[in-house]
């Protein structure tokens, strides 16, 4: 596939990241690297969800930095700011605009299933923000504000892209419009879930953990990685066979997936190469993959953000094409809602 080969687009994608902390290899493995593999297959959106980061209280300048690191991590990883649409989302405030309309048209019972919402307001759902119960409304209106057919994420975001799509049928409906799609859910590759290094049994994400030696993030050096490897949970056994000797090894499990994903094969491919192996010898194989591939988009990252003005160049570029988009298409919901046209 070559940049300048006219695309014959499959659909619209849009997806989005959370500029909440630094990314981690869940976010690389689970949602950044298939963006990077179908950019050119459809008309691609990728956006940094700042409206979404602050749902739960973010330091200022740290927000600032992270969503300038988030778009250096994207372009490291070969996210093309030419070749798609790359933004941030407060930029763009149609998403906001948008996103009230459905506040209107979601119901709360439809609210009160979400299990990341249950998650994150753990056992203190009255201190949390308002902002945090409605946040999928915001995640329907960012998807549907572009008529984006297609939603590549992790797993943990099916719940929510089916929510969006209900909300697109709700709209349709009330309003007797056919102007939103029901976008799909595209969840693809062997780690659509990588899960703590030291717990087998949580996913990898900066909010839920404790300690940051359950997480590779994309800044690590090569010996954080060697180490946090080193460290890992694991089990007394060697590795096995077949997938299904995974079956009940949590830690062996996401492993062999981490490593099959960071280098393209499929975790069957990869336990030929590792079976009967201790993990020992199977860590340090692990490490020379992740610093192969990890690496170069370190160094990336940080030419890009000793330049902000680049990254802030290209961020410009993509909010206005987004603007642009979204302007008319918001225009339509609104037109059908019944409000008065604004002269
Ligand atoms: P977030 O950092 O929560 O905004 O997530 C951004 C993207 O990364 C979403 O598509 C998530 O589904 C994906 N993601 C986050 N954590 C993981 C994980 N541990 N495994 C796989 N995908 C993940
Ligand atoms: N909620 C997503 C997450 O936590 C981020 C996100 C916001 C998103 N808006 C989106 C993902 C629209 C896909 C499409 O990861």
């Amino acid at each position: 596939m070559s940049g300048s080969t006219p695309r014959a687009s499959k659909g619209r994608i849009f997806s989005g990241i959370k500029p909440s902390g630094n990314l981690h290899l869940g976010n690389y493995l689970g949602a950044i690297r298939n963006w990077v593999s179908m950019q050119r297959d459809y008309d691609s959106m990728f956006c940094m969800v700042d409206l979404h980061a602050i749902t739960v209280f973010q330091d200022p300048k740290e927000l600032t930095r992270n969503t300038r690191e988030v778009a250096a991590g994207m372009m490291a990883s070969g996210i093309d700011p030419a070749a798609c649409i790359l933004f941030v989302q407060s930029h763009v405030p149609a998403h906001a605009e948008l996103a009230w309309v459905f506040n209107c048209v979601a119901r709360l019972g439809w609210l009160n299933r979400m299990t990341q919402f249950k998650d994150k307001a753990g056992k203190n759902r009255e201190a949390s923000s308002s902002g945090l119960y409605v946040y999928p409304n915001l995640m329907a209106a960012d998807i549907l504000v572009y008529k984006a057919t297609h939603v590549p994420v992790g797993e943990d975001q099916k719940q929510h892209v089916e929510l969006a799509r209900d909300i697109a049928a709700k709209f349709n409906n009330d309003y007797g419009v056919n102007l939103f799609p029901l976008p799909e859910p595209v969840i693809q590759g062997p780690a659509t879930r990588v899960m703590s290094l030291r717990d087998g049994s949580k996913k990898m994400s900066k909010s839920e953990m404790t300690s940051d030696a359950a997480l590779i993030y994309m800044t690590d050096t090569a010996d954080d990685i060697a180490q946090k490897i080193r460290k890992a949970t694991t089990d007394p056994n060697p590795l096995p066979e077949t997938v299904e000797g995974l079956t009940g090894r949590l830690e062996a499990e996401n492993l062999v997936n981490i490593m099959a994903a960071l280098s393209d094969r499929t975790p069957e491919q990869v336990l030929q190469e590792v079976a009967g192996w201790q993990f020992s010898q199977f860590k340090s194989r692990l490490t020379e993959i992740a610093v192969a591939t990890l690496g170069p988009i370190t160094a990336e990252m940080n030419r890009l953000m000793a330049d902000p003005a680049e990254i802030d160049r290209a961020l410009k570029v993509g909010a206005d094409k987004a603007r642009a988009l979204a302007a008319p298409i918001l225009k339509e919901a609104y037109a059908a809602v019944g409000f008065l046209p604004a002269i």
